[in-house]
């Protein structure tokens, strides 16, 4: 099999995969064991976060140091960390341990990106989404092998447009500057 192909196969597939539904799955969870404490109905912000309000939890979701909960890296995660560990300082929720069936789902969701909707990336709304649900962090090699990790938005004539997961900013690559098989994602990607 060519590699091209290898590539639309990976590419539908992440596509099709995404186990993990916010509403369905996460939202629940968050509700019986951490909205006492962290929710803005309740007027409950215990140590600054809260997760019924999805304006605001969003802030708390990026890919950098400080962000309690980083896209597609649960082991980075500090929001996972504090549940997950039962010696930690500030384990999460403080009297009680979640069922590592919840653990799972939670550790699925940031894995998948940890979106809301499954579609747009949470640290940004894109006003040209794809048509069908793109993982929010792709991985693209360059023409050198240098890899960069970020979100399809579109292709735009010779470039293909990515939004980087750090900040949410839209850049214009050349597509000619990305591997043979990047390149082929992208046009994959922007397929109706
Ligand atoms: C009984 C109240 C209570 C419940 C329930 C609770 N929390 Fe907390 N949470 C706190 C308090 C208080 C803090 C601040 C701790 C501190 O700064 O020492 C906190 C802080 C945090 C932090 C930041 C930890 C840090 O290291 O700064 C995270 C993340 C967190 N909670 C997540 C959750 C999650 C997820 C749940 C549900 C699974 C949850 N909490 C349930 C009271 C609670």
């Amino acid at each position: 099999m060519s590699l091209p192909r290898t590539v639309l196969i990976l590419c539908i597939l992440s596509i099709t995969a995404s186990a993990v539904d916010f509403k369905k799955d996460i939202q629940p969870i968050l509700e019986k064991n951490c909205y006492e404490c962290h929710s803005e109905k309740k007027k409950k912000r215990k140590g600054g976060f809260v997760f019924d309000e999805l304006e605001t939890f969003k802030l708390d979701i990026a890919d950098n140091d400080v962000a309690q909960i980083r896209p597609g890296k649960p082991a980075e995660s500090h929001f996972l960390e504090v549940i997950v560990d039962p010696n930690h300082d500030r384990h999460m929720p403080p009297d009680d341990q979640l069922s590592s069936g919840d653990i799972k789902k939670l550790t699925d969701w940031i894995k998948e990106g940890a979106t809301f909707d499954g579609r747009t990336s949470s640290t940004a709304v894109a006003d040209v989404a794809p048509k069908r649900t793109l993982p929010p962090i792709m991985s693209w090699t360059n023409a050198e092998g240098k890899t960069i990790k970020a979100g399809f938005v579109r292709l735009d004539g010779a470039n293909v447009v990515l939004r980087l997961p750090a900040n949410a900013a839209e850049v214009a690559y050349p597509l000619a500057k990305l591997s043979e098989a990047s390149q082929k994602l992208a046009r994959d990607c922007a397929a109706p």
